[in-house]
């Protein structure tokens, strides 16, 4: 893999997310062979949103490999409440870091960055744009639970301002999967979205209002939370929220196979009461961003010392 940066899922190709894939399975396996590969490099965490798995996740995986990490902290004790901008915050942290990790609340923030520096800078969530370290856990818990040929995933809730949902969306064109959105149709996915789909793969994609019609053929269920911090007005939320939620009862209809995924956190669209069902993969999905991360930074921390081994 040679990135120098990862913005977008669009520009990991399949070789590009088998080799992360594997990788990460490798790591799974022994985690020990590995545990001192970065030992003395340091990952810089700018986290402009809340954040703990993302963040906690990169943080751990950096320590499982034997680094360390320098944190922004909050934006509340940081220069950024100074004024300062996200282009000169970026110059200063690479001073002190061999990679950086990035979530900020404006689409585009992190390939504005990007341009700043020249550590490896990774993507952790842009606004509603793209968040392609959490496609790459979510690719790694549907390859381990239903496999990634010949798939039939549903995505639903919140498809225009979910940045899971757009980076996964753009890697399933990799592969061989039907793709069925399913939403209310003021949170469909957004129509450029749609067309880069159509341009990019083999992909099949549909649009649904409704859950029932395609429930009984899905492998993989992705449900998402209604993102209320994006929606420009809170009552344009309350007319949405608590809709698409599902239960045991909801799952009848599914085939006994399917599997359960979430990027967390949840607020109510999925009951608790499937959390002890085989159907559930949210957690482990959630457990899966460490060694899938692990594999990333040791990839981009490889290639940016300059002892390429792919
Ligand atoms: C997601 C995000 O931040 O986009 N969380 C995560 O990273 N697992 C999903 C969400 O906030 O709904």
């Amino acid at each position: 893999m040679r990135h120098d940066h990862l913005i977008t899922s669009k520009q990991l190709s399949l070789e590009d997310i088998e080799t992360v894939l594997d990788r990460a399975a490798a790591i799974d396996a022994d985690p020990s062979a590995v545990a001192d590969r970065h030992a003395g490099r340091l990952l810089g965490l700018l986290f402009f949103e809340p954040s703990t798995r993302t963040k906690m996740s990169f943080e751990t995986a950096m320590k499982r490999l034997g680094g360390d990490v320098v944190d922004m902290g909050s934006v509340e004790s940081s220069s950024v409440k100074k004024g300062e901008t996200l282009a000169d915050t970026v110059r200063v942290i690479e001073g002190y870091a061999d990679a950086l990790v990035l979530r900020h609340p404006k689409q585009g923030a992190a390939k504005m960055a990007s341009e700043y520096v020249d550590v490896p800078l990774v993507n952790a969530g842009d606004g509603a744009g793209h968040h392609p370290t959490q496609t790459l856990l979510d690719l790694y818990t549907i390859r381990e639970n239903a496999g990634l040929e010949d798939l039939t995933i549903g995505i639903m809730g919140d498809l225009k301002y979910g940045r899971t949902v757009h980076s996964l969306a753009h890697a399933l064109t990799n592969f061989d999967a039907r793709q069925h959105f399913i939403s209310p149709e003021s949170l469909q996915l957004p129509r450029e979205v749609v067309y880069d789909l159509h341009q990019e793969g083999d992909t099949q994609v549909r649009e649904h209002e409704s859950l029932e019609e395609v429930l009984p053929s899905l492998d993989v269920l992705y449900v998402t939370r209604i993102q209320r911090e994006r929606f420009p007005d809170e009552s344009e939320y309350q007319q949405v929220a608590g809709e698409y939620q599902i239960d045991t009862e909801t799952l009848e209809a599914a085939s006994d196979d399917l599997t359960v995924m979430h990027p967390l956190p949840r607020v109510d669209e999925i009951a608790p009461e499937i959390d002890d069902t085989e159907y559930a993969a949210y957690f482990e999905q959630a457990h899966n961003g460490v060694p899938v991360r692990m594999a990333l930074l040791d990839l981009l921390l490889d290639d940016s010392g300059g002892e390429n081994d792919e």
